[in-house]
């Protein structure tokens, strides 16, 4: 049997770096996806393939010892063979056309994509299980995953997502359109979440504050996403901007370029980390964006919200 899974990328669409302190964010899954095709093999190895290579490794080998690109893959290989006393090895083939180390879950929706797919040649596709599997491995090269790109991969659609409290599923008709304009400037995640730390540190009143308006924001957003009024989520959007420039995480190249997107859309912000990697514009479903798109010496990507999450199939 092959067993073949599909799991989506994600947008941040509000409350990056404040769901750090335990604030709420928004996510979006999109309909960019990781697929992951595995099969079960007469060796005793797993052998894993992926744009960035191909490697065949014992099945007992140390994780710890195997290359970061691979580990996460075959941790989830190793821990299914074991709990299902399976004597031989596992394939696997990771494809995606979510762009890497941009901040839209290219990591995570592979993740979630294996867990998936090793899971169903066990006969297994249990959410929760393969969510709790995916953020594992996710752990052996990020252990300070929130774990939210992994759950918003599973689920699709737009999540709330709390550190303390998990997440839940936001209920909308509406259909949300974003044109993703990589900066192709890179950033490194855990470096600007401790800047941020940093800032938190030397100005408690003013990050408090911060946080509390977010909060209200993310409030505003919900209803605004409920009643489909696009105006006010780019709005807010913009607003969510201006929190982020506040905090130190955005610079020149970012805001020129919001700058020019929010002319021609509803609104626009960093999503994720910030200094560098991606902004989100918020657009109408026939928005005519070709000017730009071909003019611009960035790379961009119109998604929509994908709204069902993982998908599995067997061949
Ligand atoms: O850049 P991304 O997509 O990995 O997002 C980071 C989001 C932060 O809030 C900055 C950090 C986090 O762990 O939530």
């Amino acid at each position: 049997m092959t067993s073949i899974a599909k799991s989506p990328g994600k947008i941040i669409l509000f409350g990056e770096h404040f769901v750090v302190y335990d604030n709420r964010a928004i996510l979006g899954a999109i309909d960019k996806y990781a697929t992951v095709t595995s099969e079960k093999t007469n060796t005793d190895n797993i052998l894993i393939s992926s744009s960035l290579g191909k490697t065949s490794i014992q099945k007992d080998e140390d994780e710890y010892k195997i290359e970061k690109k691979f580990r996460p893959f075959f941790h989830i290989a190793k821990q299914l063979i074991s709990k299902n006393n399976f004597n031989k090895g596992i394939s696997i083939k990771i494809e995606s056309d979510i762009p890497i180390g941009a901040g839209l879950g290219s990591s995570s929706a592979c993740c979630v994509a294996a867990a998936a797919s090793i899971s169903n040649l066990f006969n297994n596709t249990d959410e929760k299980e393969i969510l709790e599997l995916a953020i594992q491995a996710e752990k052996t090269i990020f252990p300070n995953s929130s774990g939210a790109d992994c759950t918003v991969s599973v689920y699709g659609g737009i999540i709330e997502y709390q550190r303390e409290r998990g997440f839940s599923k936001i209920n909308t008709e509406s259909e949300f359109n974003f044109l993703i304009i990589n900066s192709e400037q890179v950033h490194a995640t855990n470096k600007v979440v401790e800047r941020v730390r940093k800032f938190k540190e030397k100005n408690e009143d003013v990050f408090f504050k911060l946080c509390s308006e977010e909060e209200r924001l993310i409030t505003k957003a919900l209803d605004s996403m409920k009643n489909n009024d696009l105006e006010m989520i780019g709005k807010c959007m913009a607003q969510n901007q201006i929190f982020l420039e506040q905090i130190g995480v955005s610079n020149d190249k970012l805001l020129s370029i919001i700058k020019e997107i929010e002319k021609i859309t509803f609104g626009a912000k960093i999503t994720g980390a910030g200094d560098g990697g991606c902004i989100i514009a918020l657009t109408q479903k026939d928005n005519d964006l070709s000017e730009y798109v071909n003019t611009t010496k960035y790379q961009t990507h119109q998604v929509s919200i994908q709204k069902i999450g993982m998908q599995v199939f067997n061949t």
